[in-house]
């Protein structure tokens, strides 16, 4: 069936996620026809025109937009954008939303995308309810929801005030990634991994996500937020449980967020003292940072899910700014054999166990690392593996960016790869102990791989970054 035309309303339409992200997928679903006819109205706290947006919006894509960008496409795309000030109130926005769905005609609906921190969220859903802009809409939550398990519950108390669950997007763009969805396919439309996805097999797994990026001028919103409210509690969670979960009996919403939610209903509360917090050198002399900020900016974790497919098999958790390589890995270490028959000095084992690695970038990459004989006489073992990388296939340019897949999904209806608001505050509910006794943040130099102290949460194990 055909998706009806829609307007998007932009809250935060002149921040960083918007120009880098929303406002370029947009684009994109726009000139490739994907979706359905739309106009956008962009909001925000900064006081311009359309005429001032639409070349922030133009700008944004012709920055970041990784697919074509010529100045007809930029005048068709910026026809569809128009702004208006928050600050001018709800009837100024429910006026100028009102005109675009005029234009677009009686079958129109909106999608409110949120695209503001968790903090402002609220004040937006109420103004969404005075501009009277609830009926015929769906709204989009950006992460992370709440910053603790008592804010998400009252975020989503109020949002039931006035918009019905299925209204409800709560987005996190790790799970539109193709390669988070490869996850699902890898292990349940083939026989062969999932007999071994378990504790007799697996031996540990880290879920390694490094960011060469520093602030890129969002010091505001990271020094209230840090990196696990801005990463792990959110993306690292989720993925973790797309890996962990058993086979849902349906590629549903329903079927799907209910295996993640017995994940997350089995984790252990995350103990402090198997946390590493760090702050890179120089943070706090970043504009907008306070001169004593305690904001992490690099955390790892040892998470632990207490069920009969994962009891004993730690998950080490890593994410960072302005670290060595921007690396996006999940990383299964499968059991060394029990007995070796090769002699010493063989090369076997000298890599770390077998590993099956998932490449979390926007086109699937996945490997197989195993012992195979070196070439020549005796009997030398090197690290071999098999590899597919979808970047190497002609299917490459079909790809979609994670955020136009689910604004996609949004207009669709279709919640599957969203999260669930009792799957959220149970992962905040997980989180309280580390945010309840945070331990103190280390120091780490820009372009290392994290504090010292990174390399004892892991022992007897090792880090498979860098490669
Ligand atoms: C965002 C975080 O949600 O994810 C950013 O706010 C981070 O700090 C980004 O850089 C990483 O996303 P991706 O898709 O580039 O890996």
């Amino acid at each position: 069936r055909e998706l009806p035309p829609h307007v998007v309303v932009l809250f935060g339409a002149t921040g960083d996620l918007a120009r880098r992200k929303l406002l370029p997928g947009l684009f994109h679903l726009f000139m490739s026809k994907l979706a359905p006819p739309m106009r956008i109205v962009g909001t925000s706290l900064d006081d311009m025109d359309s005429e001032g947006f639409r070349e922030i919006g133009v700008k944004a894509c012709s920055e970041f937009s990784s697919r074509v960008f010529t100045p007809e496409a930029a005048a068709e795309f910026g026809a569809t954008l128009t702004y208006v000030p928050q600050g001018h109130g709800a009837e100024a926005l429910a006026a100028a939303v009102r005109e675009q769905l005029d234009v677009l005609g009686r079958e129109a609906r909106m999608l409110h995308y949120l695209s503001v921190p968790p903090k402002a969220a609220m004040a937006v859903l109420e103004m969404l309810h005075e501009a009277n802009l609830v009926k015929r809409s769906r709204v989009i939550m950006e992460k992370p929801f709440g910053t603790d398990h008592d804010s998400a519950v009252a975020l989503n108390a109020s949002i039931h005030q006035w918009f019905k669950e299925e209204q409800i997007f709560r987005i996190d763009h790790f799970l539109g990634k193709e390669s988070a969805q490869n996850i699902l396919a890898f292990r349940f439309a083939n026989g062969l991994f999932e007999p071994i996805w378990n504790r007799n097999f697996i031996d540990y797994i880290q879920i390694d996500v490094p960011e060469k990026l520093s602030l890129e001028g969002r010091s505001h919103f990271y020094e209230s937020t840090g990196a696990f409210r801005d990463m792990v509690v959110t993306h690292l969670f989720q993925i973790l449980a797309f890996v962990a979960m058993e086979p849902p009996t349906a590629l549903a919403p329903g079927p799907i967020g209910e295996e993640k939610n017995k994940v997350f209903r089995s984790m252990r509360p995350l103990d402090p003292h198997n946390v590493v917090r760090g702050q890179y050198a120089g943070y706090r002399d970043e504009p907008g940072v306070a001169p004593e900020s305690e904001t992490e900016t690099f955390v790892a974790l040892k998470a632990e899910i207490d069920n009969w497919r994962w009891a004993g098999v730690p998950f080490y958790l890593r994410t960072g700014k302005s670290l060595g390589e921007g690396q996006r890995i999940i990383s299964i270490a499968f059991h060394e054999p029990p007995k070796s028959m090769f002699p010493d000095g063989s090369g076997v084992g000298q890599h770390g166990p077998d590993h099956l690695t998932f490449d979390l970038a926007d086109a699937f990459k996945v490997s197989l690392s195993f012992y195979g004989k070196k070439p020549g006489p005796g009997m030398k073992l090197d690290k071999l593996s098999l590899q597919f990388a979808m970047q190497d296939t002609d299917s490459v340019g079909m790809v979609l960016e994670a955020y136009e897949r689910l604004i996609l999904d949004a207009m669709k209806n279709d919640h599957t790869l969203f999260t669930t608001a009792e799957g959220i505050e149970r992962l905040w509910e997980v989180s309280a102990p580390l945010l309840e006794n945070p331990p103190p943040v280390r120091s780490y130099d820009q372009g290392s791989w994290g504090p010292n102290a990174i390399h004892q949460l892991i022992a007897p194990h090792a880090w498979r970054l860098p490669f």
